[in-house]
């Protein structure tokens, strides 16, 4: 089975974790990528954030949400009332999939499958070792079933707060490491706001989840 495991360092440090995880090979999607996206924001950051994976313009930068995406969130937090520089941003999975595209077009990407999600989970679990938010936030589908479990289905339970990590998809990986009243909450991605029919209101219950959150932790 592909996993990140034996690439993962026994460490208490995330630059050190980030730095090792450019060595990963615990699936083939290294392969493809330019480079591997870890997580960044502070490490005492109150609020998580998981999105699916890098896009196009992430790997080649080797940073997340720095793309269209990355854009809508950073106004999307801001518009809720949070505070995007003590908010940690990273992905599910950590490298970028993508189809094959001609020289000089923007990359498609492709969604990761569930053994590419698990095989990439040590990272997420190594990050939240270190990390103790107090409120975790699951963007999309990929990420709420990576973090709350294959049947978790956004479309009917976002913006709802649950508590981390007893809600947690396997709750032994993420024990301990959490504050005492932590919570997590899905929501859609803002890659889904931008494809929406309807961008303004899609971008409106984006917002509102997230002001779920500006409440709880106020
Ligand atoms: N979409 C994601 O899920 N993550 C990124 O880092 C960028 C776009």
């Amino acid at each position: 089975v592909p996993t990140a495991a034996p690439f993962v360092p026994a460490t208490e440090d995330l630059d050190r974790l980030r730095a090792a995880a450019q060595g990963c090979r615990g699936c083939d999607l290294y392969k493809d990528a330019s480079q591997t996206v870890f997580g960044e924001g502070p490490p005492d950051a109150e609020v998580v954030m998981v999105g699916e994976q890098p896009g196009d313009i992430e790997d080649r930068r080797g940073h997340p949400f720095v793309g269209p995406a990355g854009k809508l969130l950073d106004r999307a937090i801001t518009d809720a009332g949070l505070d995007r520089s003590r908010t940690y941003v990273t992905n599910a999975v950590k490298h970028f999939k993508h189809k094959p595209a001609a020289p000089g077009k923007r990359r498609i990407h492709s969604s990761p499958d569930r053994i590419e999600i698990m095989a990439c989970r040590p990272w997420l679990v190594a990050e939240f070792s270190l990390l103790h938010p107090r409120a975790v936030i699951a963007l999309g589908a990929v990420a709420a079933k990576g973090l709350l479990g294959p049947s978790f289905r956004v479309t009917k339970q976002r913006g709802v707060p649950m508590p981390w990590p007893e809600s947690a998809y396997r709750p032994e990986d993420f024990a301990g490491e959490a504050h005492d009243d932590a919570f997590v909450l899905a929501t859609i991605h803002p890659s889904a706001v931008l494809r929406a029919d309807d961008r303004d209101a899609a971008y409106r219950g984006l917002v509102d989840d997230l002001r779920v959150v500006t409440e709880r932790l106020a």
